[in-house]
């Protein structure tokens, strides 16, 4: 095994398919050990990062090492000793948990002699202990997951790549998931995880933001929540689509975003909610709440797309504020 500092370090990584930029000069590390978050919506290029990353797409320009080796120069080597889940990984329906977790075990060549031992230490870590004897076709989605955990990291991989691992799995199930990887961390695996749960984003060391391909910001997730410019009010009101347009005319509120049946408003300062209050009622909006929250990830995520945007288009902004 190589020697590395850092599980993953890439520079100016870029992936382009024709004129479209997948991936944007990306430049991130992951220390040994530690879990980084790859959050944004669909289409944001996390997938294709990681496929550069594990040696299956070729990169357009920039560099990447995973495990001290190159992605470019040494790909056998890298898909050899990771592990990597997608929400798509596959196991075999008429085996049981059991037979799938030794069937991988052989694909990784695994030692014949270690198998066993390999895979009821896996069946005793992931808890599935009652069910390895069971068809993989019966299991429930969250069982199924752990089950792909399992074969994922039959061979010990010191890096684990989770492409959106949990996506449409119930909320108990993924913090289960989440406890089992954040243990695996514990033990020295270095992992990178992709999701839009923004929850799941708390167990990791650090998250990145990616959108359009550009890895718009890297931070701790208590500090991007601190980061948050303002004081975050939740309001429900009625009619809300009248109160959202007031309120983004408003020079106190910097950012307006829909909530299911609530408002997240930016608000420059917490002095201003009476006035606000008070304008929403002259124009015979019902507020039936109005109260300050803490961020959550996703009300910074939006925020800083936001800012990135309002940055790309100056001109927009300026007529933006000759009306306000
Ligand atoms: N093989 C491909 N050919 C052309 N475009 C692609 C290909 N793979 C991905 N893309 C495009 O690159 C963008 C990023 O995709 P992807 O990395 O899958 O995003 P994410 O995983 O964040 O949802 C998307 O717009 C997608 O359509
Ligand atoms: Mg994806």
């Amino acid at each position: 095994m190589n020697d590395y500092l850092n599980a993953v370090e890439t520079s100016g990584l870029t992936k382009k398919y024709g004129d479209f930029v997948a991936v944007n000069s990306v430049d991130f590390y992951i220390p040994k050990g530690e879990i980084f978050g790859l959050l944004g919506p669909n289409g944001a290029g996390k997938t294709t990062t990681i496929r550069m990353l594990c040696g299956i797409t070729e990169p357009s320009a920039g560099q990447g090492n995973v495990l001290g080796w190159d992605i470019q120069q040494d790909a056998e080597s890298i898909k050899q000793n990771i592990g990597y889940m997608s929400q798509k990984f596959s196991l075999y329906n008429d085996l049981t948990i059991r037979e799938n977790i030794l069937f991988y075990a052989s694909i990784y060549r695994v030692e014949r002699a270690e198998q066993d031992q390999r895979c009821a230490e896996l069946i005793g870590q992931l808890e599935l202990e009652e069910e390895k004897h069971v068809q993989v076709r019966y299991l429930s989605g969250g069982l199924r997951q752990r089950v792909s955990l399992a074969c994922a990291v039959v061979h010990r991989p010191p890096m684990l790549f989770l492409d959106e691992a949990t996506a449409g799995v119930d909320p108990i199930a993924r913090r289960e998931f989440w406890d089992f990887i954040y243990e695996m961390a514990g033990s020295g695996v270095s992992i990178l995880a992709t999701t839009h749960y923004m929850d799941e984003a708390e167990y990791c060391n650090k998250v990145g933001m990616m959108h359009d391909g550009r890895l718009i910001k890297i931070a701790s997730p208590d500090s991007i929540k601190e980061g948050l410019n303002g004081s975050l009010a939740a309001i429900e009101c009625e009619p809300m689509l009248q109160a959202e347009q007031f309120l983004r005319e408003q020079a106190s509120v910097r950012e307006v975003s829909l909530h299911g049946a609530q408002l997240h408003v930016l608000l420059t300062s917490k002095k201003e909610k009476t006035s606000l209050i008070k304008n929403l009622k002259g124009l015979g909006i019902n507020i039936t709440q109005f109260e300050f929250i803490q961020p959550t990830l996703e009300d910074v995520f939006i925020s800083m797309i936001e800012q990135q945007q309002a940055m790309e288009q100056p001109a927009e902004k300026i007529t933006e504020c000759e009306n306000g």
